[in-house]
């Protein structure tokens, strides 16, 4: 089948040809640890995850304490995520929805304290960059927090998969003219799974308050 990023069908193919291949398999460790981090996190409680796919992080951020709602356009993904959630006794805390995170609209606006980006951005053709912030700013609450950790972010030189990612991408986006983001923290994280080590950014933005 063609690659093409914006139709459900592709990702939807991958998911019923098996394991795919971004699947890591359960929850990152950067993502278990900030998860933990209740400073960085102050006042968290409402967060979604776009393009969440198998789900194993908006899993592990339900069991840390947190009210998850999980995005995705794959029907399959979306399928196993909710059972995941009702099998781990989650089925209240996280709940998992197919959309598409475009589409996301009012009945979203403002409801969320932070939007966890993992391996979604990558996902999408870079002429649709200026949508994703008009939607993770859309159903941001003011201060609230974009948690991205941006894959695959090795700079210079790596594509893929399907796009590259380089820090300046996200600088350019979030952080800069009228309504830009803070950047609340910056790592790159020694605790990435080791066919990612080094090749993944970890940056917390803030929404302004107005
Ligand atoms: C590379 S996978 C990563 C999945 C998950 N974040 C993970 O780490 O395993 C990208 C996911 O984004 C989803 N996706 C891509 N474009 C989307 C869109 N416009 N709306 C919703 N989901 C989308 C795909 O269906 C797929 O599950």
């Amino acid at each position: 089948m063609q690659f093409n990023e914006d139709d459900p069908a592709f990702w939807e193919r991958c998911y019923e040809e098996g394991e795919p291949g971004w699947d890591a398999g359960g929850p990152v460790p950067p993502l278990v640890r900030v998860a933990r981090d209740r400073e960085l996190l102050a006042g968290v409680e409402q967060v979604a995850f776009v393009g969440s796919g198998p789900g194993h992080d908006a899993l592990d951020w339900a069991r840390a304490g947190y009210h998850v709602m999980g995005f995705d356009f794959a029907a399959p993904a979306v399928r196993a995520a909710n059972e995941r959630a009702r099998a781990a006794g989650l089925g209240e805390r996280c709940r998992f929805q197919r959309a598409d995170l475009f589409e996301l609209g009012e009945p979203y606006a403002g409801v969320f304290d932070a939007v966890v980006e993992y391996t979604c951005f990558c996902a999408i053709h870079p002429e649709r960059r200026g949508e994703y912030r008009e939607v993770v700013e859309r159903i941001l609450r003011p201060g609230g927090l974009l948690v991205g950790l941006w894959f695959p972010a090795s700079d210079p030189g790596e594509n893929g998969p399907p796009y590259r990612v380089r820090r300046e991408d996200v600088s350019r986006l979030f952080l800069r003219g009228r309504g830009a983001f803070e950047l609340v923290h910056e790592e790159q994280p020694p605790d990435s799974i080791p066919r990612r080590l080094g090749r993944e950014r970890l940056m917390i933005l803030r929404k302004p308050l107005r």
